[in-house]
């Protein structure tokens, strides 16, 4: 089934979206965000890898699984890895396997000019697709790779011929990624499918963010992510004070045991 979201300028709210890499994060957000993604920075944000290069297929799809145990009313987005999509042969055999592997409703991913051929061809195969643009993780080779984009005359020109290149094949959404306001707003003006902004602009028809970002796993994260709690401060506090009651003798509690 074909996935329709509209530019906010025709609805009210902007569009909510979240990572999930597990049954049980998708549960803590389904209904409350309006599209769930299992994305790669799973290789990164779970597994610990210098890069997202590194996810493979087979990751994804395990993940995916579990995400879909998770989801009851939010739309289910799997990110198709780096080298799955290299060609349209094995785009599509890739694609109609986490469809039909995960049940997810979408894949996205990341690319602009480069890859038209190839989102043209998952859509005609009936997939819906989202598209990445901006910042493509999957590019990063080294750290200095990792900055915003849009503050040279060859990347905006790049970003904006990116946009134009699949906005009409069919995407029903298309994520910016770490680039400038102005660009960010240009792309938002220039757009007709719904731009699912992270670090981009407050007049993205839509935000995203690592889940385990924005609740706090971490202590480094990048400047566009808001912490909406300290999750590592408070575990580190659980941990210690649970280390401390065996330590003591004070765990288990009576409640805590069979008799
Ligand atoms: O892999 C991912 O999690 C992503 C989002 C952060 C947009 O692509």
């Amino acid at each position: 089934m074909g996935i329709k979201m509209k530019k906010i300028k025709f609805k009210n709210k902007p569009i909510a979206c979240l990572t999930a890499y597990n049954k049980f994060s998708a549960e803590l957000i389904d209904g409350y965000c309006d599209l769930i993604l299992v994305g790669d920075s799973l290789g990164m944000a779970y597994y610990g890898y210098s890069s997202t290069r590194s996810v493979r297929l087979e990751d994804i799809i395990r993940h995916a699984r579990s995400v879909r145990k998770g989801i009851k009313k939010s739309i289910m987005v799997v990110d198709m890895p780096y080298n799955s999509y290299k060609t349209k042969t094995l785009a599509i055999k890739n694609a109609k396997k986490i469809i039909k592997e995960t049940g997810a409703d979408a894949v996205k991913l990341e690319g602009g000019k480069n890859i038209q051929n190839i989102i043209k061809h998952i859509i005609k195969n009936k997939i819906n697709v989202m598209g990445h643009i901006g910042l493509m993780p999957q590019r990063v080779v080294s750290k200095k790779d990792y900055h915003v984009k849009g503050r040279k005359n060859h990347e905006k020109n790049k970003i904006l011929k990116d946009l134009i290149s699949i906005q009409n094949l069919g995407v029903f959404a298309i994520v910016l990624e770490a680039v400038k306001v102005d660009l960010a707003n240009e792309v938002i003006e220039k757009s007709s499918v719904p731009i699912i902004g992270i670090g981009a602009s407050k007049k993205c028809d839509g935000q995203i963010l690592v889940l385990e970002d924005m609740l706090g796993f971490y202590n480094k994260v990048p400047k566009f992510v808001k912490k909406y709690m300290n999750f590592e401060n408070q575990a580190r506090k659980a941990v210690k004070k649970f280390v401390s009651d065996v330590k003591k003798n004070i765990f288990p509690l009576r409640k805590n045991i069979y008799y």
